[in-house]
């Protein structure tokens, strides 16, 4: 292995302590602490460790923690009245409804619904627009938020004239990293499951960002010599014999560490990152809300 491993959770456990210190100071300063609402519907395993970890932080970081849990029959109105609620709790400066929802639910009503200061996910149409419009105040989606801060540590801060390319075109992680790049200048390609000869245009990043929820897809081959590999899969693989299952990426990542200059590990990359960038953004929100200015990254 020649490639430098990005350390996610060292990258995430530096910008909590950022997190923690900017609370200290809002309460000492402005009595203002920041609370974070998280709505959990149902009963998915990885979405019940995900709020678990979120509120937990939360607490770390020194803000307020909300923890809404409602059972999977939850109806589509219950879900918007408990939405409209937190918009107007004036403790609550950021509200996250973990997805996938229910099949019976329409998510994007929901987002819809986020009072787009306190939309920390960044998902409401006001966020994502703002976003491609290259608008500061844009809410930006935490794990895209995270990749970022990665790339431009690997970078020392400038991507601009890199090639990069985005495999995957969620409104969650592709999209809006596809957007992210843009904005700091690199020329970005957006692929997918109906682009064509996929091995041969991802040889031709210099920044590789794969998102598609496919163990292990990325080759060693796709990865051009000296790239910098961002992987945000993470595929729990059931291993024959062993009750627990495995974390996969979507990179083959022995394969791909012997190509590329930086890659992120699964677990321990881009994972921990995302809920860092979640405590971030909240505060973010908190300020922007109260009208005080911010000193977080
Ligand atoms: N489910 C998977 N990732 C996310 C995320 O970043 N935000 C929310 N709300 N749900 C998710």
């Amino acid at each position: 292995m020649n490639a430098r491993v990005i350390d996610g959770k060292a990258t995430a456990q530096n910008l909590r302590e950022l997190v923690a210190a900017e609370v200290e100071r809002l309460v000492a300063q402005h009595n203002l602490q920041p609370g974070l609402a998280v709505v959990l519907v149902g009963e998915d395993p990885a979405s019940q460790v995900y709020v678990r970890n979120k509120g937990r932080q939360t607490l770390e970081a020194g803000m307020r923690s909300f923890e809404h849990k409602l059972p999977a029959n939850t109806s589509e109105v219950e879900i918007l009245d408990l939405v409209e609620q937190l918009n107007s709790d004036p403790l609550v400066h950021g509200i996250l409804v973990q997805l996938p929802l229910p099949d019976h639910v329409d998510e994007q009503r929901v987002i819809n619904a986020i009072d787009p200061a306190k939309d920390v996910d960044g998902f409401h149409p006001m966020n994502t627009g703002a976003l491609s419009n290259g608008d500061p105040r844009a809410m930006v989606p935490c794990t895209p938020l995270g990749c970022l801060m990665m790339l431009k540590d690997q970078f020392d801060g400038d991507l601009s004239g890199q090639h990069a390319v985005v495999v995957g075109r969620s409104n969650i992680v592709g999209k809006p990293m596809a957007q992210l790049l843009l904005q700091n200048h690199c020329t970005v390609t957006i692929a997918h499951s109906r682009t064509r000869d996929l091995p041969e245009l991802c040889r031709s990043a210099d920044i590789l960002v794969a998102a598609v929820g496919r163990p292990e897809m990325v080759r060693g081959d796709w990865v051009k010599p000296g790239a910098t590999v961002i992987d945000v899969g993470i595929n729990r693989v059931g291993v024959a014999g062993q009750d627990k299952a495995r974390l996969l990426g979507d990179v083959a990542f022995a394969e791909a560490a012997t190509v590329a200059a930086a890659i992120t590990p699964v677990p321990g990359g881009v994972g921990p990152m995302t809920i860092a960038c979640l405590l971030r953004n909240t505060v973010v929100a908190a300020c922007h809300q109260h009208n005080v200015s911010c000193q977080l990254p």
